[in-house]
């Protein structure tokens, strides 16, 4: 049976027991802070199990893409070393909703397994949980099972739960003997020997684990189900792998073309690679991408301990990208997003294994270096845990494989004890080095503090001092009504001044500590009981307030243009620019940039209002307001709405019509990180001033080169052409004019060496210098020098052959010499050195000094024999 037949009989089977079809959810869940992936099929049901949310239908059947690398469910360790683990797999499920419970489930499972797809009864094997009698008895008379054959177990076994906390309840699960002699079963096999392969769970969801650890009724009882296509697969296609089903083996057939490699020989590098890109694809297609964080670090890790397996099979090239096709080819009919986004898979997936590849080898090669220093106790220090993960970007998983495979360990708790205090210097960044509970406060006022006026207005006068304390400096002051807004959200904090009575104090900075807002502030404070008037500096409140809703619309346009896939990675509103980083695995090009800018002109122009509201989360995210993952939002947020075309969530200071922006300017693109780009844009008048200040430049260059702006880059072009032709000419010039050089007459033979003294006018010295080298090496043994007049002074240089540098005889004191004949200085190196002067009159007397000086020179050395 096909594994798309397989697939489909179980939804059919459910459909006719009256569930609703449901498509499977992102594997990347938006909603729920609990998970980095989806896990199981009932991840999107959790709100209706806890009575949040109302089911439509009360029975349901799906398909459910899951991933487990991560939380209470991860089986990483075991993907490719065993044949039934995945990272990604998909779970068939039946859910009740407050409908049927046990033995319908029951029924229905036996039923499909063993009357639809025929499985052997003597196969299979059903396990209860301990306590759960009534499972027990239900499986014993509603079936016909062996009864020998239904096994209670444990609460490890047999007591399903999401997460740490979350819906859970006592399953029952239904186990297949693989072995090849069916007499080899043993009730203690099940859940012990890998023969033994869990098909199918049936959880009675009747509790919620709360955060405290203590488990609470559900107000209805339910049932959720899952069963593993690719293991069901395997069984029905008569495999003793799933690798070796139609859902994987088309992948491993594409590997081996690629690696020339033989998966019989080497099975466990191609299950993990085949393994491992069905992960990346789905998770990549939800919209995860890889990076240094939370879910995005998964996927850096998965990818990573592919490319590290591809090595095992001689791949040194990114070879994951090419597979991404069979994935497609296998899944699309079902899942279209793996057709749709193929593209853009493929694109992450290559550049994440291109910019891994630089560094796995010598991380590799690193890795041997440790081991070879090791001691008796084989284990790798935290250190070297670190760098390899800071320097060579190694994952600790893969740190911990390539050490498992050597039969060696991993100081785990001294790298996390580094990874913290890393984390912690990059934290340490922050305004307050200390907790600021703990600065000496003067108490002046009673009750509430920190509430924000400042979305209606700048000014607030009547506003009282609830606390105050001086630390580092400041002044530190807490209102009980305050307009300053505190930095939070990506925006900066206000400024502008507090005025008591007749002192007026600079607010520098305004900073948050969890709620309370606590004003930076200049000046001194005695004693002060009286009511305070606050006044932001509008003019930056304003430019923030632009740069803030711009923010907005670019993020939207970004998405339109870009991809959904673009997600906020950082972001800061500032009053002199806007930043903004985002997850997008390329440069984006100038065309791009183009596109977002007139798109963000367009919405400024439409001058839409920009309205905002509070809500319930749940109300605003079902209104398709944008949430920014990784943020905690409590059960009331406001949301900010531009016009029809974007709707966020945000807590900070915005214009009250897109008009108000004036007009927006991307002004830097760049790489923050792998997948990671970061934007600089301005508004208003920044963007006035960007404009003005190119202008300026443009106008500087038109006038320097007096023709139109639309020719000023042509004949920019030409004239570095032209600049380098010349370049190019002169070079083979000089060339030619040392060969031209007639040095018949010039040479002088004193003994056994060669002497000449020449004058030969050239532009600089660096021709000069070129001659003597061209000269010198027309001689055995000897020396040159050179004279030239310059535009002004004259210069010369020296040469010497290398026999008389080692008879002691050096350019530099000749050319000091020559030098001072010429009324200036000179030195040098051993072999080569200079001379210049002061008067070009000098160069012909100083020729004939100079002959006569390395003629007495060289006469030295003759004699001296
Ligand atoms: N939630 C259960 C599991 O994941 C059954 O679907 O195993």
């Amino acid at each position: 049976m096909h594994s798309k037949d397989i697939r489909q009989s179980f939804l059919k089977f459910f459909k006719t027991k009256g569930h609703e079809f449901i498509r499977s959810s992102s594997v990347v869940p938006i909603d729920d802070p609990t998970l980095l992936f989806t896990n199981a099929g009932m991840n999107q049901f959790k709100p209706i199990f806890l009575d949040e949310i109302k089911a439509n239908d009360s029975r349901a059947v799906n398909s459910q893409k899951c991933i487990r690398v991560s939380g209470k469910h991860n089986d990483l360790e075991e993907v490719g070393v065993d044949t039934f683990h995945h990272t990604f797999f998909e779970m068939l499920g039946n859910w009740s909703f407050g409908d049927y419970y046990k033995k319908e489930a029951i029924e229905w499972a036996w039923q499909l397994l063993t009357e639809d797809w025929m499985l052997d009864k003597n196969r299979l094997w059903a396990t209860v949980y301990v306590e759960d009698e009534e499972a027990f008895r239900l499986w014993t008379e509603i079936t016909d099972i062996d009864p020998s054959r239904v096994v209670k177990c444990g609460k490890k076994d047999n007591f399903w739960e999401m997460g740490e906390t979350g819906p859970c309840g006592p399953c029952s699960e239904i186990h297949y003997f693989i072995g090849e002699n069916i007499e080899d079963q043993q009730p203690s096999g099940v859940n012990v020997s890998d023969q033994y392969w869990e098909l199918w769970n049936l959880v009675f969801i009747q509790n919620n684990r709360l955060a405290d650890g203590s488990l609470e009724e559900l107000p209805a009882k339910h049932v959720d189900t899952g069963a593993g296509l690719e293991r069901i697969a395997a069984v029905l296609q008569n495999k003793n792998s799933n690798y070796d089903t139609d859902l994987f083996s088309p992948i491993i057939e594409a590997l081996e073309n690629i690696a020339g490699s033989s998966y019989a020989m080497e099975p466990i590098p191609h299950r993990v690679i085949a393994d491992h890109i069905r992960m990346l694809c789905f998770s990549i297609a939800d919209g995860a991408l890889p990076s240094n964080e939370g879910r995005g670090y998964v996927l850096r890790r998965i990818l990573r301990r592919a490319a590290r397996f591809g090595r095992k099979l001689g791949l040194e090239e990114p070879f994951l990208f090419r597979l991404v096709d069979d994935v497609s080819t296998i899944m699309g009919e079902v899942y279209p997003e793996v057709i749709d986004k193929k593209i853009h898979i493929q694109k992450v997936i290559q550049s994440e294994e291109e910019s891994f590849n630089h560094t796995l080898d010598r991380g590799l090669d690193h890795f041997e270096k440790i081991i070879s220093n090791l001691d008796e106790k084989n284990q790798i220090t935290g250190a070297d845990a670190f760098k390899l993960y800071d320097t060579f970007g190694f994952p600790i998983d893969l740190t911990k494989l390539l050490s498992r495979e050597r039969k060696m360990t991993v100081d785990e708790d001294g790298f996390n004890n580094l990874m913290a205090e890393q984390r912690s210097k990059a934290k340490n960044t922050k305004k307050f080095n200390q907790d600021p509970e703990k600065f000496d406060w003067t108490h002046v006022s009673k009750g509430d503090d920190s509430e924000f006026v400042g979305y209606v207005s700048t000014h607030f006068s009547g506003a009282r001092i609830r606390r105050y304390a001086k630390n580092d400096g400041y002044l530190l002051l807490v209102l009980d009504k305050t307009p300053f807004y505190a930095e939070s959200g990506g925006q900066v904090g206000d400024q502008g001044t507090i005025k008591l009575g007749s002192i007026e104090l600079s607010v520098l900075d305004v900073q948050k500590n969890n709620n309370t807002h606590i004003h930076f502030c200049n000046g001194e404070l005695e004693e002060f009981h009286g009511e305070v008037e606050c006044n932001v500096d509008v003019v930056r409140r304003l430019s923030v307030m632009k740069n803030h809703t711009a923010t907005h619309l670019m993020h939207k346009a970004l998405k339109d243009i870009l991809g959904t896939h673009v997600n906020q990675a950082g972001s800061l509103v500032h009053p002199d620019y806007l930043r903004f980083d985002l997850t997008h695995f390329e440069k984006i090009s100038n065309d791009e940039i183009k596109s977002v800018e007139n798109m963000v002109n367009e919405k400024i122009l439409m001058n839409f209002v920009v309205d905002s509201t509070v809500e319930t989360y749940d109300d605003a995210k079902n209104s398709g307001a944008e949430a920014l993952f990784g943020e905690k939002y409590g059960n009331e947020v406001r949301v900010i709405t531009v016009g029809d075309y974007s709707k966020e969530l945000c807590g900070g200071t915005h214009v009250k019509r897109t008009g108000d922006i004036g007009s927006f300017k991307i002004t830097d693109e760049s790489s923050l990180s792998s997948g990671v780009r970061r934007l600089i844009a301005v508004t208003g008048h920044s963007s006035l001033d960007q404009m003005q200040r190119n202008a300026t430049v443009i106008n500087h260059i038109q006038s320097v080169l007096n023709i139109p702006v639309d020719e000023m880059v042509n004949r920019i072009k030409t004239l570095l052409k032209e600049k380098k032709d010349l370049e190019k000419k002169l070079k083979v010039r000089n060339k030619s004019s040392n060969v031209d050089l007639d040095l018949t007459d010039e040479i002088n033979q004193i003994g056994k060496y060669q002497s000449v003294v020449i004058r030969k006018d050239v532009a600089t010295l660096d021709e000069l210098k070129s001659i003597g080298d061209y000269i010198q090496k027309k001689l055995s043994s000897g020396i040159v020098a050179i004279f030239s007049k310059g535009e002004e002074k004259p210069m010369a240089v020296v040469s010497i052959s290398k026999d008389l540098n080692e008879k002691g005889l050096f350019a530099g004191p000749i050319a000091k010499a020559i030098g001072s004949y010429m009324g200036g200085g000179g030195g040098g190196k051993p072999h080569m050195a200079t001379a210049g002067g002061k008067n070009n009159e000098s160069i012909n007397s100083s020729i004939e000094l100079t002959k006569k000086l390395i003629f007495e020179s060289l006469n030295r050395k003759i004699n001296a024999v």
